[in-house]
């Protein structure tokens, strides 16, 4: 981090004032002198990167894809900006990569909405001595912003590099003069170590009214991603002209022998969590908060078996007892204690023995380490729906028996630095950038907010709806801080990494149970609902109604919840 801003001040002394800079303040940008600059400020994580043990492949800088070297660069060169155009119209900045690494070469251009600080990277190349790469044999000029009345800083030209044969392109050049790039400006890269590719955000857009030439540009991802998929994100865009989308005219780029050794050590694990580890402020109204398994277990949990309900058994702390593997066939789940006071101890879950177990994988053609970062509450108590601007509880919808949620950091295997986080929420959940996460006395620990009672992950506090937030309906989600917080980096479990060679990790027993850790809800929705509605005022009772409807299972608690290997991003990508 500390070398990325050196090399930028560096930079900024060998780049003429014409091509514009993003520090203003030491350049005077050439338009719109009034205006502040569309990217002011560059991201930096608060504290320096983690030292880390150093050795084998893992934060050395590059990564090679079996022939094809790659480094990551992520201190750039502003080449264009428009002040208007795409998400909340805040415009758009183009960047070249650059200083690159000796021996490598740019694959593509870089691009980011405005008015946040700069926070990105992309790949460069080099070419193992495999023709792993090769100069485009022409440029096509995909779009220009010439004939467009936008707010821009000159004039912005968007290329596509034509390939050689067998080759293809995994990024767009960008330039602000009409002439065509010099071919060695970039490189194709051969179609052995090129992946599908899908568009992910969308960065900018812009509608040339009548004009044709509409232009999206959207961020982009590898199209099979999981724990054992190939496709590599190099980090460009996707630039689409007159809503041409398919097939998208760009690749990404491929691992081709998954070399697994550029994923990090159980030392080095061990220190990406002390850096990054997060900080859970669990809601203060919140009665059911997290425990460990073990205490779960000891505290009282049952086994049941269908067919023999009344002969449910006590589990062994480390859940030995438990069958184990295949899958969720409906055979097996686990209740609370039967006695009322046991059971009711048990909700409340045990913070102070609370830990959280970690499951490390790698992602994105194994240059990037996913950290999944599982909390297990034994209860998720009832939720509450927010119809116009009424908070109405919803009796015992919502509540359920054995609760686990993950937040998952995504770190880069290049340099070991924070790249996103995953904040579950009920079923799905949201990406959010370290460059948007909130941290902590100057520390890089991530700081989430679990709701109340449903324990969903947020980045920040406040109320967040599930449902039609158009209308003003939906399931509450309230998230605030709190004294009652849990350090996930305090006493961790790791519970899985399978890419490990010499390294041996001790996996519980309960890890491999696929059935329920709870019951299905014993209690009728319909007539919970029907009991709700009759102490609604009636202009709200349809809006409510349709509100319900629309809410997936998995929030109305129907079904028992499952644990975490029986999730899908177990081996795949988080949705
Ligand atoms: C991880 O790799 C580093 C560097 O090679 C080494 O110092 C450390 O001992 C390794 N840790 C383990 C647990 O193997
Ligand atoms: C977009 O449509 C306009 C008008 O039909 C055409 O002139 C232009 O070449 C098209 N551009 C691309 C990239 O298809
Ligand atoms: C994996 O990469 C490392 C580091 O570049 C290298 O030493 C090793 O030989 C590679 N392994 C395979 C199987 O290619
Ligand atoms: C029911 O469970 C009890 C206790 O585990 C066991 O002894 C019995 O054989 C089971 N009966 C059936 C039909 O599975």
């Amino acid at each position: 981090m500390i070398f990325r801003t050196i090399f930028f001040l560096t930079l900024l002394s060998q780049v003429p004032a014409i091509t514009g800079n993003i520090f203003s303040s030491i350049i005077p940008p050439l338009f719109g002198k009034k205006k502040s600059p569309p990217i002011e400020t560059v991201f930096k994580l608060p504290s320096p990167l983690p030292v880390l043990p150093q050795g084998e492949g893992f934060a050395t800088g590059t990564i090679n894809l079996g022939g094809l070297e790659v480094s990551q660069v992520s201190t750039f060169s502003k080449i264009w900006a428009t002040h208007e155009g795409g998400p909340d119209n805040l415009g758009v900045t183009f960047f070249e990569p650059l200083p690159i690494l000796n021996g490598f070469f740019m694959l593509g251009c870089y691009a980011q909405p405005n008015k946040k600080a700069l926070f990105g990277w992309v790949l460069a190349g080099k070419d193992g001595g495999t023709g792993a790469l090769k100069m485009p044999v022409d440029y096509t000029l995909v779009w220009s912003s010439e004939s467009s009345k936008i707010k821009q800083e000159g004039n912005g030209y968007i290329w596509l590099p034509v390939p050689p044969n067998g080759y293809k392109p995994v990024g767009y050049l960008v330039t602000n003069s009409p002439e065509k790039p010099p071919l060695d400006k970039i490189r194709c890269v051969c179609s052995d170590f090129t992946d599908d590719v899908e568009p992910e955000l969308l960065i900018w857009e812009h509608d040339n009214v009548g004009n044709f030439n509409d232009i999206s540009v959207k961020s982009l991802r590898p199209t099979n991603r999981g724990t054992q998929a190939l496709g590599v994100s190099v980090g460009t865009f996707v630039a689409l002209v007159n809503d041409s989308s398919s097939p998208l005219p760009i690749s990404c780029l491929k691992n081709k022998e998954f070399n697994l050794s550029f994923m990090p050590n159980l030392s080095q694990i061990e220190g990406l969590i002390q850096a990054y580890a997060p900080l859970v402020y669990i809601h203060p109204d919140d009665l059911y908060l997290p425990s460990s398994v073990g205490w779960f277990f000891s505290n009282g949990a049952r086994l049941y078996k269908k067919g023999n309900e009344s002969n449910h058994v006590p589990i062994d702390p480390t859940g030995l007892n438990l069958p184990q593997g295949g899958s969720d066939d409906g055979s097996y789940w686990i209740d609370l204690p039967v006695d009322n006071g046991a059971k009711e101890k048990v909700k409340k879950g045990d913070l102070g023995g609370a830990g959280a177990y970690f499951h490390i994988k790698p992602m994105l053609g194994a240059t990037f380490s996913d950290i999944a970062i599982w909390v297990f509450y034994p209860f998720n108590g009832p939720a509450r729906a927010k119809v116009e601007l009424v908070s109405v509880p919803l009796g015992r919808i919502g509540e359920h028996v054995g609760d686990w949620e993950h937040i998952t950091l995504r770190i880069s295997n290049f340099n070991g630095e924070l790249w996103r986080v995953y904040f579950s929420q009920h079923s799905g959940g949201t990406w959010v950038d370290a460059s948007e996460v909130e941290f902590q006395g100057g520390k890089n620990k991530v700081l989430a907010y679990a709701s109340l009672h449903g324990h969903a992950f947020y980045s920040k506090p406040g109320l967040f709806l599930q449902g039609n937030n158009k209308i003003g309906i939906g399931i509450r989600d309230d998230a605030a801080k709190s004294e009652i917080v849990m350090d996930t980096g305090s006493r961790f479990a790791i519970v899985s990494a399978k890419y490990f060679k010499n390294e041996v990790i001790s996996v519980p027993p309960w890890l491999n149970f696929y059935g329920k850790w709870g019951p299905k809800a014993d209690y009728d929705i319909a007539m919970e609902l029907e009991k709700i509605e009759r102490v609604l005022p009636r202009n709200l009772k349809a809006s409510f109604e349709s509100a319900v409807n629309g809410l997936p299972n998995e929030l109305l608690g129907e079904d028992g919840p499952t644990g975490p290997k029986a999730k899908d991003n177990w081996n795949g990508d988080e949705r």
